[in-house]
């Protein structure tokens, strides 16, 4: 199967980068990281992607004028890498309209509720403090609005009684792991269109 190209953008830790990286090298996913771009120089994920082999680019946005300068400077890189999908991965930035299309249907975001529950900053907080008994994760299609493309895989997890915001965001995030190989399987692997806002696979793939 042809392997197709991933730039993943991040701003700090970087584990879902990673799960994304095992899973290309263990052959779940027919893909190779080719670039992973930070706007931030000090995410703990570039010294691990760098040690790992992995290129890796730093464009702090505060160097740019605005979104739309830095966004360009953004795909120029994922382009010289020749990246054909983007996998936003804990990235603290909203894109403009001009990345959207550029990579068009070809960016994916995870996050950690079961959208559209949830959106924006501290999900796992938010889920806890309303006291969902089931929250999780998602992983979509990025649109022009925040958190709300079109969802590619969820996974739902229990709020057990003893739960912290930060124990159950402990527990999503090991989800986080597993899904988003899960999407990128599922997209990079069968032929799929979306149709009202469903990705609707077309050769009777099975979730
Ligand atoms: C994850 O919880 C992800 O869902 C959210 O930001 C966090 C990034 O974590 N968008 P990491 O950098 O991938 O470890």
């Amino acid at each position: 199967m042809a392997t197709t190209k991933l730039g993943v953008l991040i701003s700090g830790r970087g584990s879902n980068m990673q799960a994304i990286v095992r899973a290309c090298r263990a052959g779940r996913v027919p893909g190779e990281v080719a670039l992973v771009v930070s706007n931030k120089a000090s995410a703990p994920g570039l010294a691990w992607a760098a040690e790992n082999g992995i290129p890796t680019c730093v464009l702090p946005h505060r160097d740019y004028a605005s979104r739309k300068e830095h966004d360009a400077a953004v795909v120029s890189a994922l382009r010289r890498a020749g990246v054909e999908w983007v996998c936003l991965a804990g990235y603290m930035r909203l894109l403009s309209p001009s990345f959207l299309a550029a990579f068009e249907q070809r960016v994916l975001n995870i996050h950690p509720s079961l959208l559209p529950a949830f959106p924006g900053l501290d999900a796992q907080r938010q889920a806890w403090e309303y006291g969902v008994r089931i929250s999780g994760c998602t992983v979509h299609f990025v649109d022009r609005e925040l958190d709300h493309g079109p969802i590619v895989v969820q996974r739902s997890v229990r709020v057990e009684d003893g739960d912290t915001a930060d124990s159950l965001a402990a527990r999503i995030l090991s989800q986080e792991h597993e899904a988003y190989p899960d999407a990128l399987h599922l997209l990079l692997t069968q032929p799929w269109r979306i149709e009202n806002r469903r990705v609707v696979v077309l050769a009777g793939w099975q979730h």
